[in-house]
């Protein structure tokens, strides 16, 4: 059975950003079914996988920001970096751990980013109204600058 199941108001609106969540979710119940199954080397490789992930995705994010120019993206990227700091820990742990032990580690870092992929797309509703507004902005300047382009060349 799947750990997380995706709905609606799991989405925050940005599209691109929606769908890497959801990927993220997807990993997640990989691991879980690693877990389910007692395969250790099943949950190193999603744990693994889930790590990649997560820092692609968050270097995304705070470029994201950064282009749109949000004022908090400094502080939304210190809570990336305590994340991944975190998680880096549990998969030392698990990297130095004998086979009964790691499937007990499996299951904390499982536990933990339930928790963590929820309260993390809650957070995000702070920054996607401003960066969906600012896309509409500039999605409306570009198509201004072409009629004036289009105008002046007719
Ligand atoms: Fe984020
Ligand atoms: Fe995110």
């Amino acid at each position: 059975m799947e750990l997380l199941k995706w709905n609606r108001s799991l989405n925050i609106g940005v599209d691109v950003i929606d769908k890497q969540h959801q990927h993220i979710g997807d990993c997640i119940n990989r691991l879980h079914k690693a877990i389910e199954d007692g395969n250790r080397g099943a949950i190193g490789v999603s744990f693994d996988e889930i790590i990649d992930y997560t820092i692609t995705h968050f270097g995304f994010e705070e470029d994201l920001q950064i282009k749109a120019g949000y004022e908090f993206c400094t502080a939304h990227r210190r809570a990336h970096l305590l994340f991944i700091k975190r998680i880096g820990v549990f998969k030392q742990q698990f990297d130095a751990s004998q086979e009964e032990e790691s499937i007990e580690i499996g299951q904390e870092v499982l536990l933990m980013l339930r928790r963590w992929i929820i309260n993390h797309i809650q957070q995000e509703e702070n920054y996607s109204d401003f960066v969906l507004s600012r896309m509409k902005e500039n999605t409306a300047d570009k198509e201004r600058s072409k009629g004036w382009v289009s105008r002046l060349f007719n």
